[in-house]
């Protein structure tokens, strides 16, 4: 079976690559590098070069290979760079994406999966609850709102067209997630204590507080959901861990694994950050679908890759 993953040199979209080769499937990568790595693809995935706001080419290569299942991956990822440049996440998210939907629907795929956002587009989660599938979505940031545009619009276009399915995850840590961008804080944070660089903490409300409260997922528990998503029933999925985690927290466990001299400096609050998300990922469960990694296990895995990396 053809498989396409749009942002397959990506953090996520490589390591589910691996996974769909490891189970024998005829893999396909479109990404542009622009933030994902040609190092990151196994060779045993064919590779187009190509950006998906470019509608023309987009197509052409939808052609050629003309996929059966179609997982769409490639973003622009990150929360704080959507409400700095806002221009930017609207052509990647939704003219790129929906040139990607589009393209899907005119070459026959079966199935499409969109990796959604169940951290951004809830909004506030308040203490004690989880976010369910059902609730309606109220995202507070420029990356939340393009991710639930995007929703909808496969909602729209795709329904009687092909199959979809939504995942919405929480916050994906491991190797290969990018250490220099300004979100994915396990991976700043495990390659900033390894080279005894400052390590900079977000106020959940006030500069010098524990950080914000998300529910972080170890990849490769993703990869497993993802893989799962090829027989599940049309819908929306929360994929994490159902537990809440704050920043701190997460430092404190890297640290008690690498041994550094790196500083703590504890900023103010960043603007779309929400103080906490929690997701409810019962659904998925009943599918016999659940994390296999403990927190502490990933984190130690994903440390292990980083020293590796040095
Ligand atoms: N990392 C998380 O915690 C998380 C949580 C929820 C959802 N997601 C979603 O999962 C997906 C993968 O995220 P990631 O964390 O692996 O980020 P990533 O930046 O590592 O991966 C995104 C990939 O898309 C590619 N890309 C970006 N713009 C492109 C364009 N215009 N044309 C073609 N390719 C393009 C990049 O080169 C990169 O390989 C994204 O859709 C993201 O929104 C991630």
């Amino acid at each position: 079976m053809k498989i396409l993953v749009t942002g397959g040199a990506g953090f996520i979209g490589s390591n589910l690559v691996d996974g769909l080769i490891e189970k024998g499937f005829n893999v396909f990568v479109l990404d542009d590098l622009s933030t994902g790595k040609k190092e990151n693809i196994s060779k045993k995935a064919k590779f187009f070069l190509c950006d998906i706001r470019k509608r023309k080419k987009t197509f052409e290569i939808f052609k050629k290979i003309k996929p059966e299942i179609v997982y769409h991956l490639a973003a622009q990822p990150s929360v704080p760079i959507s409400m700095k440049e806002p221009k930017k996440d609207i052509e990647i998210n939704l003219i790129g994406g929906l040139n990607v939907l589009e393209a899907s629907i005119k070459n026959n795929v079966k199935r499409f999966i969109f990796s959604s956002t169940g951290g951004a587009i809830y909004g506030e989660v308040p203490e004690g609850k989880k976010a369910k599938e059902d609730w309606t979505p109220k995202p507070e940031s420029i990356y939340g709102i393009s991710k639930f545009a995007f929703e909808n619009y496969l909602n729209i276009l795709a329904k009687g067209k092909m199959e979809y399915i939504i995942l919405r995850l929480s916050n994906v840590f491991g190797p290969r997630q990018d250490p220099y961008g300004e979100a994915g804080v396990v991976a700043i944070f495990c390659n900033s204590l390894l080279k005894n660089k400052p390590v900079k903490v977000y106020a959940m409300k006030e500069k010098g507080d524990k950080g914000c409260i998300r529910d972080y997922i170890f990849v490769k528990d993703v990869v497993s959901a993802c893989l799962l998503a090829l027989n599940l029933p049309e819908g929306i999925y929360n994929v994490g861990t159902g537990t809440g985690r704050k920043t701190m927290d997460v430092l404190k466990e890297i640290k008690s694994n690498i041994k550094s001299e790196s500083q703590i400096i504890f900023e103010g609050k960043r603007l779309g950050d929400l103080e906490r998300n929690v997701l409810n990922v019962e659904k998925l469960k009943k599918f016999n679908w659940k994390p296999k990694y403990s927190f502490e296990e990933g984190i130690k895995e994903t440390i292990k890759w980083f020293e590796r990396k040095l």
